[in-house]
């Protein structure tokens, strides 16, 4: 693989690593090799493969060209020395924990995360004896208190999906590390390697949803985990080939990496367009809240600042009136398109208590920092000033639909 980039800047890297047109026939763009299997010269080559002493793709579940020049250009954005593609954010997530995890093991995991890993350490792992234990990683007391000898894993969102909280994760890696046989996992979707690199802050795995920021433009589902080689190993022979059988596509390694050219670009905008709406939300009278990690009311400021180059383009608030005004006020938006998922060109509006979060009960809900009455937003890349026209619409709305609540309440009429 071609590596003269390797000393560029990050854009650099991610339009060129490991590519040269040279060695393509000239083609600008790497070719897809759709091919599922790989010709041996002889058999003993191919027993070799197998064995693991000879290099080579033999069978795309395990490896393809095309997979592979993704994953050495998610390897160097990360300051990774290895990453291994999937068909989904979870398939990277399941792989890396049923790979990294036993029966008898214990997981510490922060309070808040994504709806399907959530139910997956639950209703996963949780059922096949491995302990799951959510701990406010915010409080290093508590996680030093939380670590047992069986412990083998801490996994964290930060910032957490959807209530944005923050992990510092060196503090943590830090902790966990004075311990033998701690892997400290990063879900790191929200914020890409753009705006933040647990690697450098001394995380050992770095996972990622890639339907989101990463390709950018909501076509396809994807994932990454990216580590040092020997657990990238261990996560491919046995996570991605024999544990969960989730191999992205080459056609979608493409149009990832095609999304990869523009990461840096678009990231600036997400988050400049997420920081002129959440100030406008915050300066409006029917919100009750806002939260936003560029904002100098995020209770945890510093440490944004300290460990994101930028603060996202992620925005979690709540309006005066609780989730029935949220409704109205999702329902009333225009350009913002109501729908799951994140990190897209368009600006999307969900309700994650009864959406992406649903598969936690209502006191489970509340146990973990997620109130009903949130509204997220995955801020996109149109003009800022229309995504302020849409938002201001639509509280006018509420406040219109809230006066005539009043109006008709009885005690009003008396
Ligand atoms: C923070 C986070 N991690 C993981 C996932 C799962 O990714 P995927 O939907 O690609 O499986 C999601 C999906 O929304 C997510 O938001």
């Amino acid at each position: 693989m071609n590596n003269k980039h390797n000393t560029c800047g990050f854009s650099t890297r991610a339009i060129h690593h490991g590519y040269d047109p040279k060695d393509h026939h000239g083609a600008l763009v790497p070719p897809i090799y759709l091919s599922a299997t790989f010709a041996f010269p002889t058999v003993e080559y191919g027993a070799a493969c197998f064995a693991g002493e000879a290099s080579g793709h033999f069978y795309t579940r395990i490896s393809n060209p095309t997979l592979a020049l993704l994953e050495s250009r998610m390897a160097t954005l990360e300051n990774g020395e290895a990453a291994v593609a999937f068909s989904s954010g979870m398939g990277a997530i399941a792989a890396t924990f049923w790979t990294l995890l036993r029966p008898g093991d214990e997981v510490i995991v922060s309070q808040t995360l994504y709806g399907c890993t959530f139910a997956l350490l639950h209703h996963g792992i949780g059922e096949f004896g491995i302990k799951v234990r959510h701990v406010d990683l915010t409080d290093l007391a508590a996680l030093q208190a939380a670590l047992s000898p069986a412990t083998r894993m801490i996994y964290c969102e930060t910032p957490a999906n959807p209530n944005l909280r923050l992990i510092d994760i060196a503090a943590v890696a830090r902790l966990a590390h004075q311990q033998p046989n701690v892997t400290v996992v990063v879900d790191n979707t929200y914020c890409t390697p753009y705006l933040q690199r647990p690697l450098e802050l001394g995380a050992d795995v770095v996972v990622h949803s890639a339907t989101k920021y990463l390709s950018g433009h909501g076509d396809i589902t994807a994932g990454i985990a990216v580590s040092n080689q020997a657990l990238a190993q261990r996560i491919r022979l046995q996570g991605l080939k024999d544990l969960t059988g989730a191999v992205m596509s080459p056609q979608d390694a493409s149009l990832l990496m095609r999304g990869l050219k523009t990461l840096a670009l678009r990231m600036d905008r997400h988050c400049s367009n997420a920081q002129a709406l959440a100030e406008a939300l915050q300066a409006h009278p029917a919100v009750e809240s806002v939260i936003y990690p560029g904002l100098r009311s995020f209770p945890q400021y510093e440490l944004a600042t300290r460990q994101m180059k930028l603060p996202g383009g992620m925005i979690a608030f709540e309006l005066k009136g609780g989730i029935e005004t949220g409704r109205r006020f999702m329902n009333a938006l225009q350009l913002f398109t109501r729908a799951v998922s994140l990190g897209d060109a368009e600006s999307l509006a969900q309700h994650p208590a009864s959406m992406t979060h649903s598969t936690y009960t209502p006191e489970q809900l509340a146990q973990h920092g997620i109130s009903e009455g949130l509204v997220r937003l995955s801020v996109g890349l149109e003009d800022v000033a229309d995504l302020l026209a849409d938002v201001d619409q639509a509280l006018a709305k509420c406040a219109r639909a809230s006066v005539r609540k009043a109006a008709m309440a009885p005690s009003a009429v008396r």
